[in-house]
């Protein structure tokens, strides 16, 4: 029996992966240890700080419920999900680019006419039209594109959000939209604005600890699905936002940053259902086809529900 060394201890924990293991979960668990391992050497890791480490993942996960998932903010703010995003839009490219889910996405959003008003009358905050189109590469219309949106509150919390100060009706600042032939979409809300990250849990001592803010810059979430199509899980981010160059969680690609211009024409408010000035943000989306996006609405509903088992 040999002494382990610092040397041989990774290939020892290496030798114990069966040959038969499924390939891509033995490609990634390998390189797990030997990164960790790598790592652990680097910074001559004490069995105090280890043992420090899995403390705080055990707080990420006691904190964690069916509305607060801090294992995904943890992801998010070490900038793990928009490298993971960056490394898929290879994939996708000539789509419109990808952005963050964020841990505040709900399944099961209710089905809204275009120009549905998604804040539900919400008088505060800057009323707000976004419109667009949903194209393919080849810059033709899309029909029958389901476009899930869902935004924060004018009063920086998402509806559902653990803490959330003021009673918001179940699925406000949400809906989905569905387009017709000519590829459009369009609905009412109040102009987004910046927010923080929640701070009241693990995450929080880590972005403290290293001297971050936490806001993220304004911004819309979009998922938008149709069988035979990529799923594009992406966000829209306002052009006046302070926090563009310094997102918490690194989500923001110069594509995907649109103006809200203030449209004072009092026929337009008219038209829309506003009762003065509204904003106007405009924005087409590219969707690439795809065949083995057969069943394109269980896919991102999969997605979005997924657990760990
Ligand atoms: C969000 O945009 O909803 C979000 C994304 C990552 C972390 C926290 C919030
Ligand atoms: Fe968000």
């Amino acid at each position: 029996m040999r002494d382990l060394t610092k040397a041989n201890v990774t290939d020892a924990v290496l030798d114990k992966i069966a040959d038969n293991t499924e390939p891509r979960v033995k490609e990634i668990i390998e390189a797990l240890v030997r990164h960790a391992h790598d790592f652990i050497r680097e910074v001559n890791l004490t069995p105090d700080e280890l043992l420090h480490g899995a403390r705080f993942i055990q707080a990420v996960g006691q904190i964690s419920d069916d509305k607060r998932e801090e294992g995904v903010l943890l992801g998010d703010v070490l900038g793990l999900s928009a490298l993971c995003e960056i490394l898929g839009d290879t994939v996708r490219a000539g789509a419109t680019e990808s952005s963050l889910l964020g841990p505040f996405y709900r399944d099961g959003a209710p089905d809204r006419q275009m120009e549905f008003d998604i804040s539900l009358g919400d008088a505060a905050g800057d009323p707000a039209f976004v419109s667009g189109r949903v194209i393919d590469t080849q810059g033709d219309p899309l029909e029958g594109v389901v476009l899930d949106v869902w935004q924060v509150a004018p009063n920086a919390f998402y509806e559902a959000q653990v803490g959330q100060p003021d009673e918001y009706a179940d699925y406000a600042y949400r809906g989905k939209f569905t387009t017709g032939a000519d590829g459009r979409y369009w609905f009412r809300t109040r102009k987004p604005v910046n927010y923080p990250v929640p701070t009241d849990g693990p995450v929080g001592t880590i972005l403290r600890g290293t001297g971050r803010h936490s806001w993220r810059p304004a911004h819309l979430h979009y998922l938008i699905y149709k069988n035979g199509y990529q799923t594009i899980q992406t966000e829209l981010f306002n052009s006046d936002s302070e926090y563009l160059d310094s997102d918490a969680v690194f989500g923001v690609k110069e594509s995907l940053i649109i103006p809200y211009t203030l449209n004072e024409d009092a026929e337009a408010a008219t038209t829309h259902g506003f009762d003065g000035p509204f904003y106007e943000g405009v924005y087409d989306f590219v969707m690439k086809d795809d065949a083995s996006a057969a069943d394109a609405a269980a896919q991102y509903s999969q997605r979005a529900s997924m657990s760990a088992d």
